[in-house]
């Protein structure tokens, strides 16, 4: 399939993409993690680009290669996801969270690696919420008409989990993916639904994540008007 030669119909948008997993350090050397690989949001961010956005991509800790013609933001944990994100937001058309970002943080960072004590159980971890950055952009538009999108990832009652997400998170369009064991997590290719605040109901059939990446701009697109 022939990509670049996509129609410009994102020329002079500027769109934001959050990418990966956020980190959650307990200490220098530890943190809470996530399976996610960014390879969506670098589709969704070469997709936008190819399409002639302004992209800023919020990358968090993925490891990819900065996909060309795109301003890369790396970031590490939630907290540090939300700040960039709310930053490039200010002037976007549309936002896509594609990100993975952590709902739960330990609630103390110790500064110190920590040690074993001989004869002695391990002290539990203490965790507390993490912002949600998706309903945050969703409930307080940066710019009227803003587009925002979210990831989901399911495993049961897809299509019901995904509508009660969508109404809760406030967005214009939830993604929504199955997940199983080896469905999606750093996978080449994916499956999903996209689900619009409007009823409407678009389903993606398993193909690379740039097809669902331009199923998604084309929506955001029409929405964009
Ligand atoms: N999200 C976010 N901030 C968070 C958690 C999630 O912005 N603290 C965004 C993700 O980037 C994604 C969407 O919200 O676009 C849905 O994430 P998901 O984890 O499915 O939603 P949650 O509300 O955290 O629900 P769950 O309890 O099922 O994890
Ligand atoms: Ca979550």
């Amino acid at each position: 399939l022939a990509r670049g030669s996509a129609a410009p119909d994102l020329e002079g948008r500027h769109v934001v993409v959050s990418a990966g997993g956020t980190r959650e350090p307990l200490d220098p050397v530890r943190f809470l993690g996530n399976r996610s690989s960014g390879k969506q949001g670098y589709a969704l961010a070469r997709t936008a680009a190819a399409r002639g956005a302004r992209v800023t991509l919020v990358a968090a800790n993925t490891g990819l290669p900065d996909p060309a013609g795109v301003d890369v933001v790396r970031v590490g944990t939630a907290v540090q996801l939300r700040e960039a994100v709310l930053k490039a937001a200010a002037d976007a058309d549309a936002v896509v969270m594609a990100a993975a970002v952590a709902d739960f943080r330990p609630a103390a960072y110790v500064a110190g690696k920590i040690k074993k004590k001989d004869g002695q159980e391990p002290d539990p971890i203490v965790l507390v919420r993490n912002p949600d950055v998706l309903a945050e952009i969703s409930a307080d538009r940066a710019r009227p008409g803003q587009v925002i999108v979210g990831f989901a990832a399911e495993t049961d009652d897809v299509l019901a989990n995904g509508r009660a997400k969508l109404a809760r998170k406030g967005c214009d369009l939830l993604v929504v993916n199955e997940v199983g064991e080896r469905k999606t997590f750093g996978a080449e290719e994916s499956e999903a639904v996209v689900l619009g605040a409007d009823g409407s109901e678009t389903p993606v059939p398993y193909g690379p994540k740039e097809d669902l990446a331009d199923t998604v701009w084309d929506l955001v697109v029409r929405r964009l008007g």
